[in-house]
């Protein structure tokens, strides 16, 4: 049966519509919802029968846990034991919006959220739509980005319905979500603090309240040695199904690098796919060039990001290739976010040759 989609207005949200995906909620279904970051796939998280529907709907590894989506600071206690100093601090500054802070959980939160660690995420989205739900529904929200597992996050309710249509309850369209990469993820629990996933709230942004942060490699999008602290950042993530290669450096080396690829596989009679800045668009000849934003602007290109990776995707290509952008501000988040579409296949130009081709 299809998913029932119901349109709301991301601004004054319909009571209406609010009011019908709170019942699904506390009757332990799914919901997919908009945030300032991409869509969530939420479900009752103290109900551990709707949250393992979330694992299913998703095609999601038990054992990466869900972050909990709150109304309001004073909901913390539903899902937590214990309250870092530097909390507060974040807490003031950053919510509602686009970080997520890893503390002790509290007993009313079932394994199946946080795959039986001790600690459970949470965060404050800043959407009037997810807000909403939660404070209509009464209940703390636990939402994974609403994509099949290892698909981009769904930043459209339209691409919320290509990977889930018949496995969800419902999805509240509002429109396109804002930023477009996810939440900024971070440790407190640990002296300094860990940024596990880099997001919406950049690692500068973070230091100037946290002070120092240490940045779990996982962060940078780099392939796990050790141990690895997030779960989710192990699991091949974003990527297309054909061959993606990423191409990083300084731009004017990263274009040129680039271009050269394209024309060498073009030769080989492949086609080929481009994810390019705006910029560095008119130097590729490829089949299909999906222009994410200016390099200059690194906002355009989060908000562009996935859509790109899903229509290069569907464009039946051979082989995409990603020009890469500086890993600063809202471009770690991006750097991570392609290092992981590529599966970690990353050509370096500039730097006195060749690195991984
Ligand atoms: O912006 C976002 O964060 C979106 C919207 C819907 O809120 N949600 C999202 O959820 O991106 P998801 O499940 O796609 O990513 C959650 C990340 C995963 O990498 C997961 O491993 C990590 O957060 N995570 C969740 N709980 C954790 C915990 N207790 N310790 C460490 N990492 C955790
Ligand atoms: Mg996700």
């Amino acid at each position: 049966m299809d998913t029932r989609v119901i349109r709301v207005d991301p601004v004054n949200p319909d009571e209406r519509a609010i009011a019908e995906a709170a019942r699904v909620i506390r009757e332990g279904g799914l919901v997919a919802f908009p945030t300032e970051t991409v869509y969530g796939l939420g479900a009752d998280a103290l109900n551990p029968d709707a949250v393992r529907k979330i694992f299913a709907a998703k095609g999601r590894p038990g054992d990466n846990p869900l972050i909990v989506h709150l109304a309001g600071v004073h909901e913390l206690r539903r899902v937590a034991s214990a309250f870092p100093p530097l909390l507060g601090a974040l807490a003031r500054r950053f919510w509602p919006g686009p970080l997520t802070a890893v503390i002790r959980r509290g007993p009313a939160v079932p394994d199946e959220v946080t795959a039986g660690l001790d600690t459970v995420a949470v965060r404050i989205p800043d959407h009037p739509v997810a807000l909403s739900l939660i404070r209509r529904s009464g209940r703390p929200i636990a939402a994974p980005s609403a994509n099949q597992s290892g698909r981009p996050s769904p930043t459209a309710a339209v691409h919320v319905w290509h990977d889930l249509n018949g496995k969800v309850d419902l999805i509240l369209d509002g429109g396109a979500a804002g930023i477009g990469v996810e939440s900024t993820v971070v440790d407190l629990t640990a002296h300094p603090p860990v940024l596990l996933r880099p997001g919406g709230i950049t690692l500068e942004e973070l230091q100037e309240v946290a002070g120092p942060v240490r940045v779990d490699p996982a962060a940078e999008g780099m392939p796990a040695a050790g141990p690895v602290r997030s779960p989710g950042m192990k699991y091949r993530h974003y990527a297309p199904a054909a061959r993606c290669v990423l191409v990083e450096g300084p731009a004017e080396a990263v274009v040129s690098r680039l271009a050269s690829l394209v024309r060498a596989e073009r030769e080989a009679g492949r086609r080929v796919g481009v994810l390019a800045t705006r910029e560095g668009a008119p130097a590729y000849g490829a089949e299909k060039v999906c222009v994410a934003g200016s390099r200059r602007d690194p906002a355009e290109i989060a908000r562009n990001l996935f859509r790109c990776l899903r229509e290069l995707d569907e464009a039946g290509l051979d082989i995409i290739f990603l020009e890469g952008v500086e890993p600063v501000g809202l471009g770690l988040a991006l750097a991570n976010r392609m290092r992981r579409a590529a599966g970690y296949e990353v050509v370096t130009a500039g730097r006195g040759g060749s690195a991984a081709d």
